[in-house]
């Protein structure tokens, strides 16, 4: 099993939602024998926002792209990659600001491609990327349940 975890909290050890992915990751490890790990460190590496380079990388055909077009899509293109490669996906989503870390809606944007990992078919959107397994470990300061059902 191979497993990609990703990790968007900037609080290193004091970190909630790495404790949680890790002890998913550990979980997984002790039930796959033999299972390898791929960790990003999203808060410590960031992708880069999308800037215009970017989305206009994603919407050339390869064949005309300009060396800046080539290095912009990279990180797209590894993310792809990686992300197809993976049989499980552990994502660590810590709350700020009501919202998930910049850093994951980040890495969103560069694995988020039309034609490549959704279409849009009359039914709607469609995911492209089928057959994996995705852990959330979602931490917050408020609680949004009713607790443990
Ligand atoms: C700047 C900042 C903004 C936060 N915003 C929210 C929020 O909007 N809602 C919430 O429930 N918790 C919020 N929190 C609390 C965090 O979600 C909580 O500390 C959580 O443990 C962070 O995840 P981490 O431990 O993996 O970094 C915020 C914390 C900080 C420091």
């Amino acid at each position: 099993m191979k497993i990609l975890h990703l990790i968007s909290s900037p609080r290193g050890e004091a970190s909630f939602s790495i404790k949680l992915g890790n002890a998913i990751v550990e979980k997984l490890q002790a039930s796959n024998p033999g299972s390898t790990v791929k960790t990003h460190n999203l808060a410590n590496k960031p992708f880069p926002h999308l800037e215009e380079v970017h989305l206009n990388s994603f919407f050339t055909p390869v064949e005309n792209h300009s060396p800046e077009q080539k290095a912009a899509i990279k990180h797209s293109d590894d993310a792809i990659a990686e992300l197809q490669e993976a049989d499980v996906i552990v994502i660590g989503a810590p709350l700020y600001n009501f919202n998930i870390h910049s850093t994951l809606k980040a890495w969103i944007d560069h694995i988020a491609r039309a034609g490549k990992t959704f279409s849009y078919s009359e039914a709607g959107p469609e995911g492209l990327v089928k057959g994996k397994k995705v852990y959330v470990a979602i931490s917050s300061g408020g609680v949004y349940t009713e607790g443990p059902v």
